[in-house]
């Protein structure tokens, strides 16, 4: 029988997930299906068990899960834990695995693709969600000199500096301190904002001589984020694409341990949104 994957997510019908991994797949000969799972927050539990039953090998884990993931999971690596967060399940014998491979995608993208830097900038972190916490243990090891998380809920941005543990370079700040801020040399868009069309409302003194924008979504999801920052001048404005296709090659590692070759496969992708005139 061919090994079961599977991506958890509500919702998961336009995502790349299955085409990324099925490009993974053929490039490296495994055989495995993957598939999308449509679970709302309270029927993922039970979602998740179902897909243990049936004899699935593996999953990711997309919004709103990746919180609630870490609590499913028996065992969890160092990563996942202190990102509070999970996007990758393993199954290992009767019970599963979670790690949590998007920082190391993020860093990966921009430092090997893009060629920035990242170490000594001062970053703004906008969002304190799933997708957000999964990303701030790897922007620390790389080297950012201050991480400002700033949140529409305070009390959730709050939570995850304290959680990150670092008070000399970690600083919650209300949305409403926006204005005051001074600039910053990164700003990840890690909010779900586009989801429901709202607009940031950023000041554009949040931009510096070379600031690069990250927004980690992708296509329509990325474009007034990625709007902004150009108008604002920023020096690069990048959207999540990048950071998906790495995420699911650390991922596909772990769950065959062989590591495909991501350029093809964004490549790929890439031509597919500009055709589509969504890039
Ligand atoms: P994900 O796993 O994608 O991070 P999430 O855990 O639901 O999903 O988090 C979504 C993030 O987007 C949160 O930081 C959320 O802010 P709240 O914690 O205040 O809910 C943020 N967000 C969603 N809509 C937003 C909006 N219109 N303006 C600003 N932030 C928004």
């Amino acid at each position: 029988m061919v090994p079961r994957y599977a991506l958890f997510g509500h919702p998961v019908a336009h995502s790349f997930s299955p085409r990324i991994h099925g490009a993974f797949a053929r490039q490296c000969g495994v055989a495995m299906d993957y598939a999308l799972i449509d679970a709302p927050a309270e029927g993922f539990a039970a979602a998740l068990a179902d897909f243990a039953h049936a004899g699935g090998a593996g999953g990711n884990v997309t919004l709103p899960h990746k919180v609630s993931a870490l609590a499913l999971c028996d065992d969890a690596s160092p990563r996942a834990r202190r990102a509070g967060a999970v996007n990758t399940l393993v199954r290992r014998g009767d019970g599963w695995y979670g790690d949590n491979t998007d920082g190391v995608g993020l860093v990966r993208d921009l430092a090997t693709r893009h060629r920035h830097d990242l170490r000594g900038r001062r970053t703004l972190l906008l969002g304190a969600g799933g997708a957000a916490t999964g990303i701030t243990p790897a922007m620390l090891d790389a080297g950012i000199s201050e991480l400002v998380i700033v949140n529409r809920s305070p009390e959730r941005a709050n939570a995850l500096a304290d959680t990150l543990g670092e008070p000399g370079r970690v600083h919650a700040r209300d949305w409403s301190d926006l204005d005051a801020l001074d600039s910053f040399d990164l700003i990840v868009n890690a909010t779900s904002a586009a989801r429901t069309h709202a607009s940031l409302h950023l000041p554009p003194s949040l931009v510096g001589r070379n600031t690069l924008a990250v927004d980690l979504g992708y296509g329509e999801a990325a474009h007034d984020f990625l709007a902004w920052a150009r108008s604002a001048h920023c020096q690069d404005a990048l959207d999540g694409l990048g950071t998906l296709v790495e995420q699911a090659a650390e991922a596909f590692a772990l769950w065959h341990g062989t590591r495909p070759q991501t350029d093809p496969v964004y490549e790929l992708l890439r031509h597919e949104l500009l055709v589509s005139g969504t890039d």
